[in-house]
């Protein structure tokens, strides 16, 4: 699928972004009217002084009708908002690698690891209790045999605070033992830390509750994610295996095969 990147505040009050997440987006304003009479003195502005007038800009957009993709699968859900869904359609498996996701870091941007616009695969699981956890624990096996046999990271996994809670401004763990948040950690040589470079959860009832989504027999729904930062694993993977191709563990160059020169500047 496709998922929204522009996220509007209904899609924020269901998923509880809206208790917490305004320091890091980035607003989204429509300007207050398309007449391009209302706009002329800004485009005059700009011709005559070659100066963009961001203070005039400012006075003409409205007020921010939502954000830019801040968690990716928060705006996949009003396509099932209110539906009820049959039995058979269990486990549901979504896949969505369209877009950007952006946050505003402020002075905490670095380098590949740590920007303000990244790439993510996100894929979105539901289903019963036991599908969406079966289905996790099926997709840490999956992580595990790429992590370890193609791309050979030196790896580990983290129970942390989820990522539901955490982007609502809580902290600490969920209240049931096997709805939360695994992130998965690269080490980074060169400074000797640890890099989250993706995540999975299991999100409990939260998300079908907050969009009302039921299953035909009425059983309680689950759902789960994980966000895969396509960033993150190049920082992972070239701080540890570095630059050069014939360093890299052959099965990875095995699926990538040779790669193309790079654009090359003078
Ligand atoms: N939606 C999850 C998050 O934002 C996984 O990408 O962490
Ligand atoms: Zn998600």
């Amino acid at each position: 699928m496709i998922f929204p990147k522009l996220v509007t505040w209904d899609v924020w009050k269901r998923s509880g972004h809206a208790k917490g997440v305004y320091p890091e987006i980035y607003y989204v304003c429509p300007p207050k009217t398309r007449d391009p009479k209302f706009w002329e003195e800004v485009a005059d502005y700009y011709k005559v002084t070659l100066e963009v007038p961001i203070d005039k800009i400012a006075s003409k957009i409205d007020k921010p009708i939502g954000g830019l993709c801040y968690a990716q699968c928060p705006p996949f859900w009003p396509f099932l908002q209110g539906e009820t869904l049959p039995d058979d359609g269990f486990p549901l498996l979504v896949f969505d690698r369209s877009g950007t996701s952006h946050r505003y870091e402020s002075g905490g941007i670095h380098g590949m690891e740590r920007v303000d616009e990244f790439h993510r695969i996100e894929l979105v699981f539901m289903g019963t209790q036991e599908q969406v956890l079966a289905h996790s624990e099926e997709m840490q096996k999956k992580y595990m045999h790429i992590f370890n046999d193609i791309l050979d990271l030196e790896w580990r996994m983290a129970w942390v605070t989820p990522w539901f809670m955490a982007q609502e401004g809580l902290t600490g763990l969920a209240d049931k033992g096997s709805i939360g948040t695994i992130d998965y950690e690269a080490v980074m040589p060169y400074k000797d830390e640890w890099l989250e470079f993706q995540n999975l959860s299991v999100n409990g009832d939260k998300y079908p509750k907050g969009f009302n989504v039921k299953s035909q027999s009425n059983q309680e729904l689950w759902s789960g994610c994980s966000g895969i930062g396509l960033e993150r694993w190049a920082s992972a993977f070239y701080a540890q295996k570095g630059p050069d191709p014939d360093n890299w563990p052959d099965a990875f160059n095995k699926i990538v095969g040779k790669l193309p020169d790079g654009i090359k500047f003078l």
